[in-house]
């Protein structure tokens, strides 16, 4: 059975450049596929073709069970859509916004007006909602704009870049609401140029670049791609060295590195805080005294560094760059 999200070989393209080469997703129901990639890897496109926004020039999707090519106004009244594109009138109040996306979606006149007010209250815009669009923050306007795409709570949702710009505060409450959205059951996909964010929030990421996945998993999978995890120790004396190195050895699943000048020690394993504690333990019945230890991960930076050969903050600059000459 594919998932609520179902795409195959989708291939979008603007002149020479190919925005979508060849994309699979298959996004089980209930479940959130972050969409992770830098400025310029195909995100929105995808999301466009997603959503009946942009039609692919090959390829197929299938969204809440309805073909998207076949049946693109079907799929818009299952889908809700937060994102870079997503139209809030500015003349209009944060309340005026919110019961006007109810009634287009032919909610009766009284659920519009309790909607919005749930909606306002729940955004953290009460306080605003009866002033213009026009006076909200940037950060107003992005809660604005996603409470808009949550008036009728559709069982797929599309997140366009939901937290770029935001200060942490305000990523912080999407995060919340993010979270609280999945939890009663709808499908998400979210793009994020944040490694971080899709670590948060998503049970599955597909890493993109240049319109192409160029690895899928969950967090943890990805992670462990690049090595996984591993114990470092900084032991006190230079001369605990050698015992120190026996140790970690029996604990090892690959080769201890030594780094002499700093006296630490590190070596890849699995099992976590468990096994960590274990080591700890033994170093101490052997009277080696430490001066730092640590279990440390791989985070999705360094995922995203060994997939890619470039960091994704960096390539957002390039990227700019590029723009600009
Ligand atoms: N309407 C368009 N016309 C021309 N090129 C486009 C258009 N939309 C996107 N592109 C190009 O397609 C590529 C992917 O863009 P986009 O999907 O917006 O990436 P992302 O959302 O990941 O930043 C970029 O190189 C972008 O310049
Ligand atoms: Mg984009």
């Amino acid at each position: 059975m594919p998932g609520a999200i179902y795409a195959e070989g989708l291939v979008k393209t603007f002149g020479d450049v190919r925005a979508l080469d060849g994309v699979d997703l298959d996004v089980p129901e209930g479940t959130v596929l972050g969409l992770l990639g830098p400025n310029g890897a195909g995100k929105t496109t995808a999301v466009r073709c997603l959503t009946t926004l942009l039609r692919p020039d090959s390829g197929s999707a299938v969204v809440a069970g309805i073909d998207v090519l076949k049946h693109p106004d079907a799929v818009r009244r299952s889908i809700g859509l937060s994102g870079q594109f997503a139209a809030v009138d500015e003349y209009l109040t944060g309340r005026e916004n919110l019961q006007m996306v109810g009634r287009l979606y032919q909610m009766r006149a009284k659920a519009a007006k309790a909607r919005a007010a749930e909606l306002l209250e729940q955004f953290d815009l009460a306080d605003a909602a009866d002033r213009p669009t026009k006076t909200y923050s940037g950060g107003m306007r992005r809660r604005l704009d996603l409470a808009a795409a949550l008036v009728v709570s559709p069982p797929v949702m599309f997140m366009d870049e939901p937290t770029t710009g935001l200060d942490p505060r305000n990523r912080q409450l999407l995060w919340d609401v993010i979270k609280r959205l999945v939890s009663g059951g709808t499908t998400l996909l979210l793009t994020t140029q944040y490694l971080e964010e899709a670590d948060h929030l998503a049970h599955d990421i597909a890493v993109v670049d240049h319109g192409r996945l160029i690895a899928q998993g969950t967090s943890d999978q990805l992670k462990a791609r690049t090595g996984g995890e591993r114990v470092e120790v900084v032991v006190h004396e230079r001369d605990d060295i050698a015992t120190a190195s026996e140790v970690l050895r029996g604990f090892g699943k690959g080769e201890t590195t030594v780094e002499d000048h700093t006296r630490k020690l590190t070596v890849p394993v699995t099992g976590g805080a468990k096994l960590l504690a274990e080591v700890i333990r033994e170093l101490d019945t052997r009277g080696i005294e430490i001066d730092d230890i640590g279990l440390r991960r791989p985070t999705l930076d360094d995922v995203f560094l060994s997939l890619t050969g470039h960091v994704a903050e960096e390539a957002v600059t390039s990227n700019e760059e590029d723009v600009k000459k």
